[in-house]
């Protein structure tokens, strides 16, 4: 059994409903689809274990599901900027849940160029919870960001893993760029879709 114990399926279960609910309030009827698409993941096991052990804190189910806010996670890919805020506005009017965190590295992007929308949510379920409250309460991560966004954030990604790579510094400094010409774009293809349907 994984560090979620008896508690995966509920959280499995939070991480479809999130999804379908989602995919429903983002499909509205002779609109274009709010998002370009939606996916999800539990953090595996092992990843739940390093990043406790990342923090310090013991490897235990309490803290996995109390201390790890992201082991449930949602990812929403918009086409356009505006559908991105488009989006928050519908999860935070999704009944059962709480905003506990909201991060806007779209606003404030990080100094590396990352950019995307946080939040971390708490989802109230009819199911019991590591706490033993019944209805129970699980944490879920959302991160939304634009397509040229999420092509970046992958780049970037794959550097995290390459160890002694040639070019560090020269790289680093070529991604800051590319985040910012991306930024630049998503804002004018923002602007030119105003103009266009207006
Ligand atoms: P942690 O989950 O402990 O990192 O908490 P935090 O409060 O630092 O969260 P933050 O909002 O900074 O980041 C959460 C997640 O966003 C990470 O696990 C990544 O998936 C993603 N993320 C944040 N910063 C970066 C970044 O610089 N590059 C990429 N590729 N992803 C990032
Ligand atoms: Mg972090």
């Amino acid at each position: 059994m994984d560090i979620y114990g008896t508690y995966r399926q509920t959280m499995d279960k939070v991480m479809q409903d999130l999804a379908d609910r989602i995919r429903a309030g983002g499909n509205p009827s002779g609109h274009d689809k709010l998002y370009e698409h939606l996916s999800c993941r539990i953090k595996s096991d092992e990843s739940a274990r390093e990043k406790l052990r990342r923090k310090g804190l013991e490897e235990s189910t309490e803290n996995a599901l109390l201390k790890l806010k992201d082991t449930i996670g949602l990812r929403i890919v918009c086409r356009f900027v505006d559908d991105v805020y488009e989006c928050v506005r519908l999860i935070r009017e999704l009944p059962g849940l709480r905003v506990v965190k909201e991060k806007d590295y779209i606003h404030d992007a990080k100094p590396n160029g990352y950019r995307s929308y946080h939040m971390v949510i708490e989802v109230t379920v009819d199911e019991e919870d590591v706490a033993g409250n019944n209805p129970g309460h699980y944490f879920a991560e959302i991160q939304l960001r634009t397509i040229a966004m999420d092509t970046w954030a992958a780049l970037e990604h794959e550097l995290k893993y390459k160890k002694d790579i040639s070019n560090q510094e020269m790289i680093v400094r070529e991604l800051r760029r590319c985040a910012n010409d991306l930024a630049a774009c998503d804002i004018s293809m923002q602007t030119l879709r105003k103009l266009i349907l207006s």
